[in-house]
């Protein structure tokens, strides 16, 4: 498939449906039960210089901005989503630098620059996984971090049979697979 195709597809579903339901992909989270709190894989990010990939509606950024991070850097694909984290973020009375682009492609972001850049349930979107991390390694100082979630391959082969835990799929089988939706009930 052309991978501008892909942005597209990628990008009007998340201009849709947003990230405001999924709690567990917001920092202190880095996914169902695992947290900052408890990992401290950051540690004390005061002074520090920060770029969130896939930054959705600016969330986890505010958790790194209220833990007194010098510079607030957000990437993410969606104009819907960067338009949130502007208003979620000043609402919060953070200023944050903001870019609307696709994570596999250059977008003017400082090169040799960030003390950690990081990805909270975002980077499994990519169409270039080895492009993307070689961008990453880019914007990272000598010596910065980059710390990323995302669901474990698992998942996907696991299913809920008359409540128990079965295999449906093999764990090594890679081919395209469907996802059932989601359903919110609004509050
Ligand atoms: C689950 S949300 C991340 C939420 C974020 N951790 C937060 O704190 O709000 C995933 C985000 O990745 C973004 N995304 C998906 N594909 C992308 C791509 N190729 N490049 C940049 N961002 C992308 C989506 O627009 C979405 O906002």
């Amino acid at each position: 498939m052309n991978k501008h195709r892909v942005y597209e597809t990628n990008s009007s579903y998340w201009d849709t449906k947003g990230n405001d339901f999924l709690r567990a992909i917001v920092l202190p989270f880095y996914g169902a039960f695992v947290t900052e709190e408890k990992c401290q894989l950051f540690g004390d990010v005061s002074g520090k210089k920060m770029l969130e990939i896939g930054c959705g509606d600016g969330q986890s950024l505010q958790y790194q901005g209220e833990r007194k991070a010098a510079e607030l850097w957000g990437m993410d694909i969606s104009e819907n989503q960067i338009e949130k984290a502007k208003q979620h973020l000043t609402t919060c009375g953070l200023s944050a630098k903001l870019i609307c682009s696709p994570m596999e492609e250059e977008c003017d972001l400082p090169v040799d620059y960030f003390d950690f850049v990081y990805s909270i349930y975002a980077i499994g979107w990519t169409t270039d996984l080895e492009g993307t991390f070689c961008r990453i390694a880019s914007y990272l100082k000598k010596d910065g971090i980059f710390i990323f979630s995302w669901s474990h391959p698992i998942h996907k082969c696991v299913v809920n049979e008359n409540n128990r835990l079965a295999f449906n799929k093999s764990y090594f089988d890679e081919s395209w697979y469907s996802v059932a939706p989601i359903f919110v009930k609004a509050s």
